[in-house]
């Protein structure tokens, strides 16, 4: 696997409007797919990719994140006097080692790109992955690390890329495509623009939230005038950069469940539950006469 990618970005300060009213107290990213939070199953992505060290951009509201990875020592001595081992070390697998994650405040939502923007004095001038937890993709190889292992830095830039139907690219970044090259995976583009109608839209593959960048992207987006939605889009400064560095975007092997909506959560969780051995027949059962 590329060594070249080793540190990851994931941008958490999102005010999450689409799923209020929960999300006036709660950080999206806290949100449970079974028992587990979004924010554990990008993390969980992160490493098992090789990536050794994770940024995450968050905001004021979002402090449960930073406990989440910290340690709860009234909770350990209860399952330490309980015996209940398997729990505690389950609990104490989600504390990192020393230095290797950190915090940095988004001080103004101004967008997605700004928030990427914010991680570059940490990241320095090395390519570097970014992960977007709500969406959450189930796949025999992790999305990040199949991106990783296609990754040459002369690609410039790389979005993982899905096949939307065309009436909902108004909802995505959307490449448009020059060819596919010798890997079919692997889609050069000439042109990414944000939520295009379906009428004038250059294709449907559309970006999903997994990203490797190069460095240069930072220049690129501190350039960059807010967008759609007032925003300062990443899909613009990704534009930007392609004469002189490149787009290669990845169609990712799996499905993707964007946590982000309410149905997009529901879907992920049925969709995991049986998958979960444990659950799977008594979800079938509990289901069923809903259907
Ligand atoms: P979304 O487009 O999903 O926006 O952000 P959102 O605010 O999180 O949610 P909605 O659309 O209002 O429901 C995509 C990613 O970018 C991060 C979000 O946390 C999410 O991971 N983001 C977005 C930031 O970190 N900062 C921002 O200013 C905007």
């Amino acid at each position: 696997m590329s060594k070249q990618v080793r540190k990851a970005v994931l941008p958490v300060a999102g005010l999450g409007t689409r799923f209020l009213p929960v999300t006036k107290t709660i950080p999206k990213e806290m949100l449970p797919v079974l028992s587990k939070p979004l924010i554990q199953y990008a993390v969980e992505e992160a490493l098992s990719a090789g990536i050794e060290e994770i940024l995450f951009v968050h905001a004021r509201g979002k402090e449960s994140i930073e406990d989440y990875f910290d340690y709860a020592p009234d909770v350990e001595i209860r399952l330490q006097e309980s015996g209940k081992k398997d729990v505690l070390e389950e609990i104490r697998a989600i504390v990192p080692e020393a230095g290797k994650y950190a915090f940095v405040r988004q001080l103004n939502p101004k967008g997605f790109g700004h928030a990427v923007l914010c991680a570059r004095a940490w990241i320095g001038c090395e390519p570097f992955a970014v992960i977007l937890p709500d969406d959450l993709v189930m796949s025999d190889t992790p999305a990040i690390a199949q991106m990783i292992e296609a990754y040459d830095i002369s690609m410039g830039n790389m979005p993982a890329l899905l096949n939307v139907p065309k009436e909902e690219t108004n909802r995505y970044g959307i490449i448009n495509p020059v060819s596919s090259g010798d890997h079919h995976k692997l889609i050069k583009a000439k042109g990414i623009v944000e939520k295009p109608h379906p009428d004038s839209t250059p294709s449907s593959l559309a970006v999903l939230g997994r990203y490797i960048l190069h460095p240069e992207i930072f220049t690129a987006l501190s350039n960059q005038q807010p967008g759609v939605g007032g925003e300062i889009q990443l899909t613009d400064a990704l534009d930007a950069m392609i004469p002189a560095y490149g787009l290669t975007g990845m169609v990712i092997e799996g499905h993707r469940f964007d946590c982000g909506s309410v149905e997009g959560m529901v879907a992920a969780q049925v969709a995991f539950s049986l998958k979960e051995p444990k659950l799977a027949s008594k979800v079938k059962l509990l289901i069923n006469p809903w259907l």
